[in-house]
Parts: C-alpha cells; structure tokens; sequence
C-alpha cells in the first residue's frame, strides 16, 4: 500500500494498492492519518460489493445507519444510495441528493467523523464534488469576523432541504414540517471547535443545515453575522471560483474517504442529468465531533 499526496494543493491524498481483506491496522492509522491531514484521500482500483464495501468502512470504525429508510440499500441498510437509475423499472435510493453546502449529519446531535462515497456509476461530463475546508476556511477570515463568531453557537437543521418522501404525497405541508421538527429537532453547536485529530479550529456551519447564530444563553444574535461567514467562506458563490471551493473529481473505481468534521460539501448536479449511483459509507471514529472538555 503507498500512501502519496496530491501535488500542488493543500488538499487530498491518493492510495494504489490497498485490499481491505489484507489491511493492517498500522494501514488503516496510516490512511486515517492522511484524512485528517489532506482532508480527502481516494482508495484507488477498488471493486467491492456492497458488503464488502461496508466492511472497508468498518475497518475504520462503528457505522451510522442513515435514519430516513427510503436512502437505504436493498441488501446492506448501513449503505445510504443516492441514484437516479432506476433498476428494474425501481428507484432504489434518492435521486439528487447533497445539492446544499453542508457537512454530513451536521443536523444531528452525533455527526461522525469519516464519509466514504463509493461511486457505482459515473456519469460522463459533470463529475466530481465542491468541497470547501472549514478550517482553512476559518483561518482566513479576517480578524473582526473571528471575534465575532467567537462564542457564539449555530442551530442546524435539516427542515430546508428534508425530501419529500413517495409516502409523503396527498400530505399537508405543515404536517411534514412538524414532523421533521419532532423528529430531528433542531441542534446547537459552538460555532468553531477544535478538530480533535488535528488541533485545527474549525467554523461548523453549513448554508444548507445552519438556519441561525445565537449566543451562550441562546439568544439568537441580530447581527447578520451568519451571512457574511457564508459569503466569506465560499458558500454564497454559485460560479464555484471562490479561492475557498476544492472541485474532487474522481473515475470508476475511486473510493473518496474524507474529514467530516472540516469540510462541507455539495453535490454537483446539473440541469441535463446524466446516470449517477453513489454508495455512502459513514463512520464514527474514535472522537465525538468535539471533545466537550475542551
Ligand atoms: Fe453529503
């Protein structure tokens, strides 16, 4: 197994030759260590069934069972499909996911740390993920604005891009609400936290789950504050330029195992869909997202 950075970014790593049935746990160190300091590291020449690709995800520590069931793989239920191919005339999974910057489970109370996207079928012209490092992102910031969102506490939710379920249909809008609300009531969050791997402070906020800023007694602040971290990181910017925005591009046979704690994400759907399945993996490593000490 060879371990090589990717030259002339900040972000990401490559692995040739690794086989998950033949993985030391020096190995898997090796590889974690390489996702919280590049941030995206691509298992190359995989081919994996579904089982064995939840067996890789495993190795590096307890899978989360995505709690919505209509993205769940037939067979494996810890796999969370996003397709828009149906097979035999079915939808398995949910077409057009991930459209909003956000980080995964960010809208629940015990995001893991690890992602891993096996893409199955990639479609030919639009490939790839934007990615933006929250804590690059947060480095950056001026000065004034780091002060500012210093103990302050951000609210996230999932009620502004929940999906509408087949089940859903014929059912009052308000109701679907109310039930998403009480299901996955809204969570609240410092603001920044220290990456527990990497010591790293990072801004944990999504434009797509984070609906509010408040402060330590849950005030919500009347300050625009949580715009203008959007609009400074990258978030706002629909042309994708943005010096903040990482394009991850990947081919058959790429599995993208990235930090879920540092980096947002979104899909890159276009208006002319073409064929695309992806397998999701997730994990929970040895840390909480924070430690609550610190
Ligand atoms: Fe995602």
């Amino acid at each position: 197994m060879q371990i090589n950075e990717v030259t002339g970014q900040e972000i990401g790593a490559t692995v040739e030759g690794f086989d998950h049935t033949a993985a030391s746990p020096a190995d898997i160190d090796a590889i974690k260590a390489a996702v919280y300091t590049r941030k995206i590291v691509v298992l190359k020449n995989q081919d994996l069934a579904p089982r064995q690709f939840l067996a890789l995800g495993e190795l590096f520590g307890r899978p989360e069972t995505y709690y919505e069931p209509m993205y769940k793989h037939p067979e494996v239920e810890e796999i969370f499909v996003s397709s828009n191919v149906p097979e035999d005339g079915k939808q398995i999974g949910v077409p057009k996911t991930g459209k909003f910057w956000h980080a995964d489970y960010q809208f629940m109370p015990d995001p893991f740390g690890l992602t891993f996207i096996y893409p199955q079928v990639v479609p030919e012209k639009n490939r790839g993920t934007y990615f933006i490092d929250m804590g690059k992102a947060y480095e950056a910031l001026p000065d004034d604005l780091k002060k500012e969102a210093a103990d302050t506490f951000s609210r996230h939710s999932v009620r502004k891009y929940f999906k509408i379920r087949p089940s859903d249909v014929y059912r009052p809008i308000s109701e679907i609400i109310e039930e998403v609300d009480t299901k996955t009531p809204p969570v609240v969050k410092p603001t920044t936290f220290t990456h527990p791997m990497t010591g790293e402070t990072v801004l944990y906020i999504s434009e797509g789950f984070t609906i509010g800023i408040e402060d330590e007694h849950g005030k919500p602040l009347e300050s625009d504050l949580l715009h203008r971290l959007f609009e400074a990181t990258g978030q706002l910017d629909d042309t994708f330029g943005h010096p903040n925005i990482h394009l991850q591009t990947f081919e058959k046979g790429d599995l993208l195992l990235w930090d879920n704690r540092s980096l947002i994400h979104r899909a890159r759907h276009t208006t002319t869909p073409e064929p695309t399945v992806s397998f999701r993996v997730t994990v929970h490593d040895e840390h909480k997202l924070y430690d609550e000490a610190a």
